[in-house]
C-alpha cells in the first residue's frame, strides 16, 4: 500500500543529498542512504489512503520527504548532543565529520525539509510541521536541563517526549489525515493518534535503550543511562525504591558492572513490564481513534501497525 510512496518520497531525498553543495554532497547522501523504518512516512501515507480514494502522489511524498527529512537533521544533531558513535549500525556524522560538520549539515537538511512544502497547496501541512520542528527543540532541550535529576516527574518525562518524538507523529497523523479530505474533527482526532502512537513508541525506544528485547539496534546500548537520562523504567524504579544505591549506580553508569547491576535491579523490581504497559495504553488510545475513520483494509494495516509496536526490536 505504502510502497510507489515511499520510493517516490525516498527519490526526492536522494535528489536533495545529490543537488546539495560541495561539502555537504557525500556526507548528506551517507545520512539519506541509511533511511531507518521509516515509520512517520508510513503512517502518513496509510492515513492519506484511509478514505479509500486515490491520492496525488506527488503530494504524499513531498509531505514524507519533508517529515523525514526533518526527522534526519534533527538525528543528526541528538548524535552531536548524545555523543553517540553509532546510528543505524553506521558511524555517526558527527563520529566521521566532527561536530561542526555535523551541525551544519542537519541546518542544511532542516532547511530543505521545509523547502519540501513551501508550496503546498493547505497551508495547514508546512504550519504543522514547523509546530513540530519547534517541539522538537523544546523537547529535547527540557531532556538537556532534566538530566541527572532523579526527582523527575511522570508528567515532565511525558512532556519530554511528547516534544522530541510525538510532536512529528502528531503532524505526520494530522498531514495525512489532511490529504486524506478529512473534516477538522477527524484531523484533530488523527493528531491525538499520532500523539499517543509517539509516547508508546518512545516509551519502547527507551526500554530498547536498556538492551531489554533489543536485536539489530544499530545503535550502542545504554546512551541514555550514559547521558544521565531518567527514562521510565528509572523513574518508575525511584518512585517505589529507596534512592541512595541507584543514585550511586546511575553517577557511575558509564562503568558496565554499574549498567548490568541497574538493569538487574529495574528487571527485579517489574519496571520494564510496567513501562511497557503504559506504552500500550498509548497504542490502545491510538487504535480506539482509528473507529472514527472509515472500515477498510487501510483501517486494519493501521491496526496491525500499532500492534507490531510493542514488539519492535530496533
Ligand atoms: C532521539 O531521541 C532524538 C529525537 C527524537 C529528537 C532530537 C531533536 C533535536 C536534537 C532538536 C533539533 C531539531 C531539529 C529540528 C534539527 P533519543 O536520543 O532518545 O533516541 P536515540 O537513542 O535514537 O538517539
Ligand atoms: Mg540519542
Amino acid at each position: 500500500m505504502v510502497k510507489p510512496s515511499l520510493d517516490l518520497s525516498d527519490k526526492m531525498m536522494r535528489q536533495v543529498a545529490e543537488n546539495s553543495p560541495k561539502g555537504l554532497r557525500e556526507r548528506i547522501t551517507q545520512t539519506v542512504e541509511k533511511p531507518g523504518k521509516r515509520l512517520r512516512s508510513i503512517l502518513l501515507f496509510l492515513l492519506s489512503q484511509s478514505n479509500g480514494e486515490t491520492k496525488d502522489l506527488e503530494r504524499m511524498a513531498r509531505a514524507a520527504a519533508s517529515v523525514e527529512m526533518l526527522h534526519l537533521a534533527s538525528l543528526v544533531h541528538d548524535d552531536v548532543i548524545d555523543r553517540s558513535e553509532f546510528r543505524r549500525g553506521v558511524s555517526s556524522l558527527h563520529h566521521d565529520f566532527g561536530n561542526k560538520i555535523a551541525v551544519l549539515a542537519g541546518d542544511y537538511m532542516l532547511a530543505q525539509s521545509l523547502m519540501f512544502v513551501v508550496n503546498e497547496e493547505d497551508r495547514r501541512i508546512p504550519q504543522s510541521l514547523a509546530k513540530a520542528a519547534s517541539a522538537l527543540v523544546a523537547g529535547e532541550i527540557l531532556e538537556v536541563d532534566l538530566a541527572g535529576n532523579i526527582n523527575i516527574s511522570f508528567e515532565d518525562y511525558i512532556r519530554v517526549i511528547e516534544g522530541k518524538t510525538a510532536s512529528l507523529l502528531v503532524s505526520c497523523a494530522q498531514s495525512g489525515a489532511i490529504l486524506a479530505g478529512y473534516d477538522n474533527e477527524i484531523v484533530e482526532a488523527c493528531g491525538d493518534l499520532g500523539l499517543n502512537f509517539g509516547i508508546a513508541f518512545q516509551i519502547i525506544d527507551d526500554i530498547l535503550d536498556y538492551g531489554i528485547g533489543a536485536e539489530a539496534l544499530g545503535k550502542s546500548n545504554f546512551g541514555d543511562l550514559q547521558n544521565g537520562l531518567i527514562t521510565l523504567p528509572l523513574l518508575l524504579y525511584f518512585q517505589k525504591n529507596p534512592k541512595e544505591e541507584m543514585e550511586m549506580l546511575v553517577k557511575n553508569a558509564t562503568e558496565p558492572s554499574a549498567a548490568t547491576l541497574i538493569v538487574e535491579k529495574l528487571k527485579n523490581s517489574n519496571c520494564f513490564e510496567e513501562a511497557k504497559t503504559i506504552a500500550c495504553l498509548h497504542l490502545s488510545k491510538a487504535t480506539e481513534i482509528l473507529e472514527k475513520l472509515p472500515k477498510s483494509h487501510i483501517n486494519t494495516l493501521l491496526k496491525d501497525f500499532f500492534e507490531a509496536m510493542t514488539e519492535r526490536r530496533n
